[in-house]
Order: structure tokens, then C-alpha cells, then sequence
């Protein structure tokens, strides 16, 4: 959930899975898997060889559905590659939540696909996702931000591509992700003067539970809103990193109702507990709240 004034909509965002377009099986178990976001994906994950037949695959399981409250988003290849205009094309007619656009950098690459969306008559429910992975975005984040301002551009949120950073910038990926930090730091930026929710980038160690339960933290402690997954084993401690914990709930509602009492109604900052509490912490705590209940909608979902 993003923590801007303009939040549109809360939808728990937690973990989104992607899976290569070319793997039926995958495509098929994703159905029963507690899962927020699937990224279905015809891009880096497939083959140039399988291209067409994962772009079909996908289209005919989007349009046949079954997914229940998971978002279904489709990753396309980029605009300027060999199939990037006909995943386009398949997409709009196959009707996903949303088409993610891998490796964005500027205003142009997001204008080109919200343009056709609008030529084509699409519902403003089809929704567009950015990919941020390169030097460029990192440079461009101003403009991106702009972009993703413009309700034109239907741009809800951002995705983060550690992998690709890394091997364009030549930064490795080591525990505590150090080199990286100040660029997912500004990428975090682009998405919170936008009102866009922002997801984590994959941690590749699929067998590794404990290095990538401790790397969900550090992303839910940056204040990313989810983390992006490639295996369904890394499903239950992500879900469990990016949802407020019972205690942060209790407190969240503890500060909400202090200032509801009758003699703090004038006051800007309280005592709660020991410790100072102005009115942007219940703010705070609201989000919390809400982020919580929809949460529990999708559990009994
Ligand atoms: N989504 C859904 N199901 C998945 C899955 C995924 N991303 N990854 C694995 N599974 C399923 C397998 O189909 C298998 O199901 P089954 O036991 O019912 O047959 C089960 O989980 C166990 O899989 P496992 O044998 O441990 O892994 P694998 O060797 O089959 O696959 C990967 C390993 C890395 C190739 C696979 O996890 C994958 O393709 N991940 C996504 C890669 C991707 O999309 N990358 C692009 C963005 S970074
Ligand atoms: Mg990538």
C-alpha cells in the first residue's frame, strides 16, 4: 500500500509470482496458491523459440480465468523487440488486470502503451505496470514520476528488477544489498510522489529460506509495499513480511482511538503508552488498518 495522500485503492500487494508463459503446469497450480499478484511472464523467463506459443498459452488462461482475488498481470516483451506490439495486441484482447512493461526509462516508453490502450478502447480497469531495472530510470526518475502521475497513463505500480540492475550496472547483489540501496531507495521515491505501490526484486537463492526471509524484511522495512518471487515455497514468508503483524494492528488502533477520546480532539501530539504520538502516526496506523482488513478478505477468499 502506498503511504501517499492519493492512495486510489488498498489492495494487499504482498508477494506477485511470476512464472515463465511457457509453463503450463505453473500456470495451472498458480490457481490454488495464496498468492496476491501472478506476473505472467512472456519476457526474460521465456525462450525466443517459445515466444508465440507462451504469448497464446497465457492469453487463453487469462481469458478463461479461475485465478479468484489474485491480480493477474502479464509481463510483455519491450516495444522495440521482435514481439513486443503483438504481446500488446494479444494482452488488450485477453483482458489482465494488468500489462507490465519490462525495463522502463522514460515517459515515451509508458505514453507509447497507455496511447494504444486508449486507441484501443480499453477499460480504464486495464491497468499499466512499469518495470524499473536500468541505469536510464535511474537517471529519468523525475520524468517517470511524472509519467506515472498522469491518470492518462494508468500506471498503479512499479516493479523492481534487481537482477537486470545488477548486470547493467555492473553492481552485485550481495546480503544487505548495499550497492544497490540508494537506487532502490529512488526508485521508492518515483513511487511515492506518484501514489503507485512498489514491489521488491526476485532473490534468485530459491532453496535459501532464511537469506530470503531476512531480505522480505529489509524490503518491508524500506517501506516497499510486496516483494516479487520466483518459486511458490517463498510464498508464506513473504506474505508474512509484508503484512502489518497483530501488535503492529493492536497499536495502529490504539493511537486511533486516543485521538478520538474528548480531551485530546484539539491536541496535534498525545502520550500514548510512554511515547509521543502526533496525529500523521494515526494516519499512519489507519493505513494499517485498512491494509490488515483487506489482508483477511483475501485469506478467506
Ligand atoms: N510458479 C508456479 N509454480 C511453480 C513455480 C512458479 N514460479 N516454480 C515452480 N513451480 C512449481 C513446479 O511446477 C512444481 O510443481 P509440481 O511439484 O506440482 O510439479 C513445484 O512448484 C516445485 O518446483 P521445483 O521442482 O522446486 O522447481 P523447478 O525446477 O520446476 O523450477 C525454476 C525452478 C526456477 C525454473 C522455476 O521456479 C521458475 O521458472 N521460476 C520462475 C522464473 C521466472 O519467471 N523468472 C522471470 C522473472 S525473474
Ligand atoms: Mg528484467
Amino acid at each position: 500500500m502506498s503511504s501517499s495522500q492519493q492512495v486510489h485503492s488498498i489492495r494487499p500487494r504482498r508477494s506477485a509470482l511470476y512464472m515463465p508463459g511457457s509453463n503450463a503446469r505453473a500456470l495451472e497450480k498458480a490457481k490454488g496458491l495464496n498468492v496476491d499478484v501472478l506476473l505472467l511472464d512472456l519476457e526474460d523467463a521465456v525462450a525466443p523459440e517459445a515466444k508465440e506459443a507462451a504469448r497464446a498459452q497465457v492469453c487463453e488462461a487469462v481469458s478463461a480465468g479461475g485465478y479468484g482475488y489474485r491480480e493477474l498481470v502479464i509481463r510483455i516483451n519491450g516495444l522495440a523487440t521482435p514481439w513486443g506490439r503483438e504481446d500488446l495486441r494479444a494482452a488488450v484482447v485477453a483482458r489482465p488486470d494488468a500489462v507490465l512493461l519490462p525495463k522502463v526509462e522514460s515517459l515515451a516508453d509508458i505514453k507509447a502503451v497507455a496511447d494504444y490502450l486508449a486507441e484501443q478502447g480499453a477499460p480504464d480497469s486495464l491497468r499499466i505496470w512499469a518495470m524499473l531495472e536500468t541505469p536510464g530510470a535511474i537517471l529519468n526518475a523525475n520524468e517517470i514520476a511524472a509519467a506515472a502521475k498522469d491518470p492518462h497513463n494508468r500506471l498503479d505500480v512499479f516493479i523492481i528488477g534487481t537482477n537486470d540492475l545488477s548486470k547493467e550496472s555492473g553492481a552485485k547483489i550481495l546480503p544487505g544489498r548495499a550497492a544497490l540501496m540508494p537506487w532502490l531507495m529512488t526508485f521508492l521515491a518515483i513511487a511515492r510522489t506518484s501514489g503507485a505501490d512498489i514491489l521488491d526484486g526476485v532473490y534468485n537463492n530459491f532453496s535459501d529460506l532464511e537469506g530470503f526471509a531476512e531480505e522480505c524484511q529489509q524490503g518491508a522495512d524500506m517501506g516497499l509495499d510486496g516483494k516479487t518471487l520466483i518459486h511458490p515455497k517463498q510464498l508464506a514468508p513473504c506474505n508474512k513480511a509484508f503484512a502489518p503483524s497483530a501488535e503492529e494492528v493492536k497499536w495502529a488502533k490504539k493511537m486511533i482511538e486516543a485521538f478520538e477520546e474528548p480531551e485530546n480532539q484539539g491536541k496535534g501530539a498525545i502520550q500514548v503508552d510512554g511515547k509521543m504520538v502526533e496525529r500523521l502516526h494515526a494516519d499512519i496506523g489507519r493505513k494499517t488498518v485498512a491494509i490488515a482488513e483487506a489482508i483477511s478478505q483475501h485469506v478467506s477468499a
